[in-house]
């Protein structure tokens, strides 16, 4: 797989190299052919061989049975990182609930609005380009923030979860996944993930677990690293199988990097040193202190007006 580690240090300079990485024709194509074009997360598997669309979809109704309580046609969803939206549309179909959907990629925004457009979904759906370490939301406003497999992207891990927090509405739902590092492997043993994610670290379920407490929220951890294993041994299966065929929608270089990659990604999740699974945090029903504080930015993540909804 293509490396993203930024040229720069900054914040904004790894967030644009994230961005190129997800807009680069190759990524999406690979999507398409190899994981369904719809959801881009860990499945949950029902068995070894199954297709990894249908897994990856399980994910997103697996997620979403934890807050299920919480949803309906009056709640609005925030996707933190909504990719192609198949999360935001299996909410905003299942429960009639509105979802606000924040990703950095056009590219992805653009194939999401189409989507919605397709699906009669863009009365629920409203799409923007943004960051999420930068959400230009008031405080307290959406009953559940969702994110699928977007942290593991962000340097400022503890930042973007204070953000969601912050807009997240007493006793409502902070509902993510994300790919972590077990809680003793040393960087250098997962260094083909790191450098595929384009960051220095990965958090650890402990990491998060205390991050979620310090900010007041009482939350669990699923752990489901065995159907990170899986998922990975599938999509180099895919990628093998299908390597033919492939080549006609995929560059030859970004061929050969998957085919390079996959395997080193198969072997350190059968190992053991990568984590994979879903949290679910409530924030308590009465008011935090400084949750009335004002969006982290006045200028940055702010919606694109062009882009804008649906
Ligand atoms: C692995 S994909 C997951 C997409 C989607 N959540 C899903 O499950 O299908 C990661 C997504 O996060 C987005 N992303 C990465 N860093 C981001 C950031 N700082 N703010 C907003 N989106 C970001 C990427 O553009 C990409 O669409």
């Amino acid at each position: 797989m293509s490396d993203l580690t930024s040229g720069g240090s900054s914040a904004a300079d790894h967030e644009e190299s994230t961005r190129r990485y997800y807009e680069s024709g190759d990524v999406d194509a690979f999507y398409d052919a190899v994981w369904g074009g719809e959801d881009i997360h860990v499945g949950v598997y029902a068995h070894p061989h199954e297709a990894i669309a249908g897994a990856s979809h399980r994910t997103v109704q697996h997620a979403a049975d934890r807050v299920a309580d919480l949803l309906g046609p009056d709640a609005t969803v925030l996707d933190l990182g909504s990719g192609y939206g198949g999360s935001a549309r299996a909410l905003a179909e299942r429960f009639g609930c509105r979802v606000v959907a924040v990703d950095l990629s056009e590219e992805h925004n653009r194939r999401h609005r189409a989507a919605n457009t397709r699906r009669g979904l863009d009365g629920l759906i409203e799409v923007v380009t943004g960051s999420l370490n930068h959400l230009p939301y008031e405080a307290e406003r959406f009953d559940v923030v969702w994110s699928l497999e977007v942290l593991c992207h962000v340097e400022d891990r503890d930042g973007a979860l204070a953000e969601a927090v912050r807009v997240l509405r007493p006793g409502g739902a902070l509902v993510f996944s994300d790919i972590m590092a077990a809680e003793e492997t040393p960087a250098r043993a997962i260094r083909p993930a790191l450098s595929r994610l384009g960051v220095q670290s990965l958090a650890t379920p402990s990491s998060y677990l205390e991050t979620l407490s310090a900010l007041g929220l009482k939350s669990d951890f699923e752990d489901r690293s065995a159907d990170l294993a899986t998922h990975y041994a599938r999509l180099e299966q895919e990628v093998r199988g299908r390597t033919p065929e492939l080549r006609g929608a995929i560059s030859p270089a970004y061929l050969d990097d998957l085919l390079a990659n996959l395997p080193l990604w198969t072997d350190i999740t059968r190992r053991g040193l990568l984590r994979w699974g879903l949290f679910h945090a409530r924030r308590t029903a009465s008011r935090s202190p400084g949750a009335e504080r004002r969006p982290a930015s006045p200028t940055a993540g702010r919606p694109d007006p062009a882009a804008g909804a649906h």
